[in-house]
């Protein structure tokens, strides 16, 4: 599943973040990342995905050289992280929890000074650099305002916006559209496939399925500090087909036919029937080889239910969401961990 594919090589034959074994145990004894092996594709969208207190936000601060990872290693760029953190830095814009923003200065002069600690910003063209930031993110009308009276949504734009002061050949944002409305996280969501689109990386953590499936390319699940899978979105649904769901006025006879075809944990409600289908065979997704011993035909399947005098009323499988990956990888809910 996160076996390198063709395009991602040929861009470039390093990853834009690798890591092995990464592993943090805080100083209290708690270990927030465990022999995390993550690989991030070069031109990827790559969404961290797991609930609050998996280890996202610790696997970040490692990658970006902020606290010291308890062992093993990781690359950013193809160089090794915190090693290479003066060459490597300047080349990924980062928003990590909650930028440090002065209340005092307006979101326009925080920028000018992010641009300023920036040894290879040239000050002649900073003042563009910050008006296309601003745009970029949304805040020109908000520029002037001090940063302390804008809302969490818009210190988030903010912060975002200082990681697009230069054109960045990787983005890490963790938790972009946090305290964003609707609109604000619709508006993030563009911005990343426009500069996905530009050939920036954009590796982002957020404990929200849906965004990640809007948006990212690739991703991995995180459970309590460990990996549990990562690959392509595509991939990680289709491994995780949804459930059958067929509706009949005959729900015995469905049943009988169902199980004689493997579907198993059968759940009847009324005229609704819900149930697992056998396993998909590892594979592409889309089209199984023809003739080739593969995931049961759905096609088949519905017409033995025609063909056992079962009145078929509808007939599919229920979209398999990212949650239902999570929940069937970990046997877990997507909630806080303890
Ligand atoms: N500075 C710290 N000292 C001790 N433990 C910490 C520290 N920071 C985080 N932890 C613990 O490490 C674990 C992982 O936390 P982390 O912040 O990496 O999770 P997260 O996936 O980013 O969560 P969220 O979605 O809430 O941002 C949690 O159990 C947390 O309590
Ligand atoms: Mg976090």
């Amino acid at each position: 599943m996160d076996q390198p594919s063709a395009q991602d090589t040929a861009a470039s034959p390093a990853a834009a973040i690798e890591t092995r074994g990464l592993t943090k145990r805080y100083r209290g004894g708690q270990l927030a990342v465990s022999s995390l092996d993550l690989r991030v594709p070069r031109g990827s969208v790559f969404g961290f995905l797991g609930p609050n207190g998996s280890g996202k936000t610790t696997t970040i601060r490692m990658l970006m050289g902020l606290i010291e990872a308890s062992s093993g290693g990781a690359r950013v760029l193809g160089e090794p992280m915190p090693r290479a953190a003066r060459t490597v830095l300047p080349k990924v814009g980062a928003l990590i929890e909650g930028p440090a923003l002065y209340g005092f200065l307006s979101g326009r002069d925080n920028l000018a000074r992010f641009d300023a600690a920036d040894p290879t910003a040239d000050p002649r063209s900073r003042a563009r650099r910050i008006d296309a930031a601003l745009d970029r993110v949304g805040l020109t009308a908000a520029a002037g305002k001090k940063a302390r009276a804008y809302s969490l949504g818009m210190k988030q734009r903010l912060g975002l916006a200082s990681a697009l002061l230069q054109p960045r050949e990787l983005l890490i944002l963790d938790e972009p559209t946090n305290g964003l409305d609707p609109q604000g996280m619709r508006e993030i969501r563009t911005l990343v496939r426009e500069l996905a689109e530009d050939g920036t990386t954009v590796f982002l953590s957020s404990h929200l399925l849906d965004e990640i499936e809007q948006v990212c390319t690739h991703a991995a699940v995180m459970a309590q500090g460990r990996l549990i899978t990562q690959g392509t979105v595509a991939e990680l649904v289709a491994a995780s087909r949804g459930r059958l769901a067929v509706t009949t006025p005959d729900p015995a006879e469905a049943v009988r036919i169902l199980k004689e075809h493997g579907v198993t944990d059968l759940v009847v409600q009324d005229e609704r029937i819900t149930g697992e289908l056998p396993s998909v065979e590892a594979g592409p997704p889309e089209e199984p080889p023809q003739g080739a011993e593969g995931p049961l035909d759905l096609a088949e399947l519905n017409a033995a239910l025609v063909h056992g005098g079962v009145r078929v009323r509808s007939f599919g499988t229920e979209r398999a969401s990212l949650e239902d990956v999570f929940v069937s990888l970990t046997g877990e809910g997507f909630d806080v961990a303890g």
